[in-house]
């Protein structure tokens, strides 16, 4: 483990369309940590995610990585699944672009779907699968490159609600085996109570609170049904600011 953070920022802006949706903002992750961003609808938190992955530039500020390169996988809010495409060849897609060998690309895919239960269905088309499926389809793709930060975007918020927990608790093992570290955005506050080291409470363009989750690890399905949990939960929601109005009028001031 190392002390440094993997990827840190330094008064971080970004303004799109002429208005700053993002300020200021501050932020580092250190290996193996989960830290999820929650924040109401249009508070910018696909944008930072962007702006980690380096998909898109910096208005104001700098993003510092540990080193370069850091390999990064972006679950995106969309799913984009090739429907043409078996599983197995959606989820090999990132590694025959990257060039790599046919035995090599066959064994790190098969790990990667056996990582999410999907081995069995490698040879189904995207239009075959559950929601859920689809969800652990597009995890499998992003595992495939091995990446040392996973970006997740609202990636269970299609699911039912036990489908949910269901994923929640596969994702918890998951990075118990794989030790990722994963920055995930949801709306969710159960979802980022189980999951998370640390939230970030994101509004008005900056991160207004930095909660540490001191919830015992491992956290299994008992912990969903735990005293602790439902603290946890509340001592998020006082955290949370209330809209009285429509997201569009605040998200249309100025910061
Ligand atoms: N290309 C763009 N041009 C202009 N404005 C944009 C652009 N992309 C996003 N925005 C605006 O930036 C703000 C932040 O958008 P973003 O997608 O990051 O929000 P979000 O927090 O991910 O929302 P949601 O929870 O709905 O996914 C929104 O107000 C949006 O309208
Ligand atoms: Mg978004």
């Amino acid at each position: 483990m190392n002390a440094e953070p993997l990827i840190s920022t330094q008064k971080l802006g970004k303004s799109l369309g002429g208005h700053p949706v993002l300020d200021e903002l501050d932020f580092a992750i250190h290996d193996r940590e989960i830290i999820t961003i929650v924040g109401r609808s249009g508070s910018g938190k696909s944008t930072f995610l962007d702006l980690i992955m380096g998909l898109v530039k910096p208005s104001k500020g700098s993003i510092k990585r540990r080193a370069a390169p850091i390999k990064m996988s972006y679950i995106f809010q969309r799913p984009a699944l090739l429907p043409w495409r078996t599983v197995e060849r959606n989820v090999a897609l990132p590694l025959e672009i990257e060039g790599i060998d046919k035995v090599t690309c066959r064994e790190r895919v098969h790990f990667a779907l056996e990582q999410v239960g999907l081995f069995y269905a490698k040879s189904l088309f995207p239009f075959q699968l559950s929601g859920g499926m689809a969800q652990r389809l597009a995890i499998a793709r992003a595992l495939v490159q091995e990446p040392d930060l996973l970006l997740m975007d609202e990636p269970f918020s299609s699911l039912d609600p036990l489908l949910r927990e269901n994923m929640n608790i596969n994702l918890l093992r998951l990075q118990e085996r794989t030790k990722k570290t994963i920055l995930f955005v949801t709306h969710s506050i159960d979802e980022a109570v189980i999951l998370s080291d640390r939230i970030l409470i994101l509004e008005s363009g900056r991160f207004i609170y930095d909660l540490a989750i001191d919830i015992p690890k491992p956290r299994n399905e008992a912990t969903l049904n735990s005293r602790r949990f439902a603290e946890v939960i509340r001592e998020v929601r006082a955290h949370l600011p209330f809209h009285p109005n429509l997201p569009q009028q605040v998200a249309s001031e100025p910061l």
